[in-house]
This record gives C-alpha cells, structure tokens and sequence, in this order.
C-alpha cells in the first residue's frame, strides 16, 4: 500500500517538474515555476524517507542523520541564497550545482562499495551506470568548484602548455581504465578512474576564460542532470530519473541557445580565446566620441515622444535596476512612451536583464526581446544605453574579421538619438572596441550607471 502512495507522490512530484520548468519561460510565471517544482522536490523527498519500503518491508534507517543533514543543507541553502547579490548569481548556482555532482558522484562510490561487500557479482548494466554516475558527478563536481573559485576571483585563469592534449589525453585515459573496470570490476581501477575524473574536471575548466563561465556552467548543470538520471536507473527511482533527463536537457539546451545568441560554438567556448582585451584585426575605428551632460540628455528625454532603454552588464554592476525604473516611471509621467530592449545575452547569465528589472518591478510587458524591438528603433527619438557595449555593437553585422561577428545585436543606431552610459571607453565582455560610441548621432555619457541615472532623474525632476 505504502509503495502505491509513494509512486503517487512521484507521479505529482513528477508533473511539479515539468509544470514548473513550463512556468519558468517566462518572467512572469518564473516565481511560480520554481516554487512548485520546489514543492514537488520537497514532495518527493519526504515521501521516500517516510514511505519507502526495502523487499522485506524495511524503512530508512538513520532517520535522525537525514533530517539532521536536511535541515542543516536548508538553512545553509536559504541564507546563501537570501544573501546573494544578483551579479554573483552565477557563481552560486555553480556551487549548488557542485553539490549536485558531488551527489551523484558519492550515490556511485556508495553504491560500488554496497555492492561489492555483499560479494555478489554486480551485473554489467549496473556497474556501467554506477561508472557513467561516477565519471560525470566527479568532472561535474570538481569543474564546478573551479568555475565558482574564477567567478568569486579566488582562482585565476590557468593553461598548460598544450594543454587540449592534455585533457583529450586524460579523457582517453579515463574511458579506457572505465572500460577495464567494466570487464574487471576491481575496486583499486575504480578509485583510479574516480581521481583521474576529479583531475579532467578541474583542468577541463581551468583554461576556459572566466567570462565565459556561464556557459560552462550551464554546460556542467547539463552533466549533473545526466548523472542524476544514472542515480535514477541505479535505484529504479523513477522521479530521479525524470529529475536528472530534465536537467540534463534543460542544461543541453540552454548551453546551446546561449552559444547560439553569441554566435559562437561549443568548441570555440570550451578551447576559444575569447574577450580579455584582445580586438585582433577587427577594422580600425575612425572618428570622435561626443559627451553629454546630465541636463542635456534630460532635456532630450523629457521631449521625446519614445525612449527605448538598452540595460547591459554594466546595469547589473552598477544596480542601477531601481534609478532605471524610476527614471521610466517619471518619463512616462511626462507622456514618454519607454520600453525596454532586452538582448537575448545582455548581461552575464540567462536572463539576467529580465531578473534585474523584476526585481525593481518594471512591468513585465514593457521588457522587449529583441526580434520584436528592432523594428522599433527608427521611430525611437532616444535610445539610453545603460552599461552594454558587445550587444549594441554594430561591428556584428559589419567587421567580418571581428570576434563578434554574426552575433544578433539591436539595432540601437537606427534611432534619432542614441545616449551611451558607461565609465569609460573601455572594452566589454568581447574585448573589441564599437564603432557606435564614435557615430555623429551617439552621445557618451560618462559614469557608474546608478550615479550618472539618479543626477539624470534629478535633472529631469527639475525641469518641472
Ligand atoms: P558588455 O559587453 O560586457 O559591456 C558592459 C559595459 O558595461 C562595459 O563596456 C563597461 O564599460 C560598462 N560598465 C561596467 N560597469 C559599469 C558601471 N558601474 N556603470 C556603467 N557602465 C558600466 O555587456 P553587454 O552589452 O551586456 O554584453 C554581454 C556580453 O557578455 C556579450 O558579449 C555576451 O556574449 C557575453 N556573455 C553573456 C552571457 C549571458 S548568458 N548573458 C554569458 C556569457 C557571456 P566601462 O568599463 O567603460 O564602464
């Protein structure tokens, strides 16, 4: 009886997955997905400790253990999460993604360790999913753990030399030693393939520059999920194995629409020398940038008809998102149509413009993707570019020779006006210069985001 309710409680666990995976594509439902598919998880972890029943009709033991170790993972979870800033949200989801790899990782050793006691022969089928579990967990695990140590600057960028080869070499390694403890099945191989794993993850990520993490990330979430789903045919569990298949695709997918909106493959990411400074043989930029100042461009704004914002990472490190909101609500007060352009890569992570901007509760149907908004810049009088660079670019339609080219951009110079805001003339994520800073329609205007924003609202505020 207690096993028919568990499988219920898996069935509704496993719905709460792919609802709230549904609700996650978009900005609006994101909050609900991820508190049902939330539940769902919750669902499905006490009902197996509560109902899950061995062959002779044993419980879980070491209850007190396991509702100890989950209490203490919530609590440290939650506050990790309440405390995090949006900007070191990538860094954080690659360490809670370590942990899932660790996870999978340590279900096989123990698993491997369970089996072989009991002295019974392990069939191949599972020793091979208990070593796939095992391999994945570990690179998904120790690459994790190096690209959270780049994102939060307590690991540098590291590559030996020939260092591709090197990797290569250890994958061969770590494929044939698997494929003797397959045939063999002896413990000491097992440990030996388990160390060479940790190693590859480690040296997997440790070249690959740290601006490219996302990906990377999403790449190794993709992995985790993979492991998880051996974990899922390990125990005949079948909520893990949905769970694990979800993640794994979701991870898949996400690693490629991210290459996809940066125009650039898997391969080049994972061995590419991108951004750092580099501008290679791109074409020279010609030409003077123009300055302008707070009042000017509060002037501009609060006479145009439509205003369309362009966040960027800049946005993001500046957490202008609330000035942003702010500086909108005042100019539709004024009868200014605004909207925001969101590019598909702006900023550091999935979403990262759209998270930003809900967070200082900007109306969701005012954030604009970018097929839709491109149309919109030549009847736009003032496009404010608030700390992007590489997405407004135009090098990416016109340089072939640039690292960026072919990358889909808005088609900012298309408005009457264009208003960059940024500190500098620095470089962005890419590393190449934009010729849209030096066009005769663009005007720079120098600072932080939130700083150079709240004199602008405050310049606009006193016009009355
Ligand atoms: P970027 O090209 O990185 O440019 C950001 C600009 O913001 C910089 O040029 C910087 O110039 C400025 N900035 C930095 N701090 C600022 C502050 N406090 N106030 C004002 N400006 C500031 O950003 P983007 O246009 O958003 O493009 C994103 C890039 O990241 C793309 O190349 C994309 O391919 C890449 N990428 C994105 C993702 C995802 S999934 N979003 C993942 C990996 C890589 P100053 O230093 O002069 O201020």
């Amino acid at each position: 009886m207690q096993e028919h309710f568990l499988q219920i409680a898996y069935l509704i666990s496993s719905v709460t997955f792919i609802s709230g995976l549904k609700f996650l594509g978009t900005p609006a439902t994101a909050r609900k997905g991820n508190l049902i598919a939330a539940a769902g998880m919750g669902l499905a972890i006490f009902a197996t400790i509560l109902l899950y029943t061995t062959a002779e009709g044993a419980h879980l033991h070491n209850l007190p253990f396991i509702f100890g170790a989950l209490f203490f993972g919530t609590l440290v979870g939650w506050i990790i999460a309440k405390k995090v800033q949006m900007t070191a949200m990538p860094e954080m989801v690659s360490l809670f993604n370590g942990m899932g790899g660790a996870c999978a990782m340590l279900i096989s050793v123990i698993e491997f360790h369970h089996l072989t006691a009991t002295g019974a022969e392990i069939s191949k089928g599972e020793l091979l999913t208990i070593i796939i579990g095992m391999v994945i967990g570990s690179i998904s695990f120790s690459g994790s753990m190096i690209a959270w140590g780049k994102l939060s600057g307590r690991v540098n960028d590291l590559s030996l030399s020939k260092q591709q080869f090197v990797n290569i070499g250890l994958l061969i390694v770590i494929v044939g030693l698997a494929t003797k403890l397959l045939i063999d099945g002896e413990q000491t191989m097992f440990y030996a393939v388990l160390v060479i794993s940790l190693v590859y993850g480690v040296l997997f990520v440790l070249p690959i520059g740290g601006a490219d993490m996302p990906v990377v990330i999403s790449l190794l979430n993709s992995f985790t999920g993979v492991a998880a789903a051996c974990g899922g045919f390990l125990y005949d569990n079948k909520v893990m194995l949905i769970g694990g298949i979800l993640v794994g695709s979701a991870g898949t997918l996400l690693t490629m629409v991210m290459c996809k909106a940066m125009n650039r493959s898997l391969v080049n990411v994972l061995i590419g020398n991108f951004g750092g400074g580099v501008t290679g043989t791109s074409a020279a930029i010609e030409g003077s940038t123009k300055e302008i100042t707070a009042s000017d461009c509060a002037i501009l704004m609060k006479y145009a008809k439509k205003v369309i914002i362009v966040p960027g990472y800049g946005l993001a490190v500046a957490q202008a998102q609330h000035i942003v909101h702010e500086l909108e609500e005042l100019l539709e007060k004024e009868g200014v149509e605004v909207k925001y352009a969101i590019h598909p890569v702006a900023g550091r992570m999935p979403g990262h413009m759209n998270v930003l901007l809900a967070e200082s509760n900007v109306s969701y149907d005012k954030l604009i993707e970018m097929e839709e908004i491109n149309p919109e810049f030549s009847t736009t009088d003032v496009v404010l570019v608030v700390g992007a660079n590489d997405v407004v670019n135009p090098a990416a339609k016109t340089d072939p020779n640039s690292p960026i080219f072919g990358m889909p951009i808005l088609d900012v110079e298309n408005a009457v006006n264009v208003i960059v805001n940024k500190r500098s003339m620095k470089a962005g994520y890419a590393g190449i210069e934009n010729e849209l800073f030096f066009k005769p329609k663009t005007s720079m205007l120098f600072g932080d985001a939130k700083k150079a924003l709240t004199q602008l609202v405050n310049e606009i505020k006193s016009l009355g």
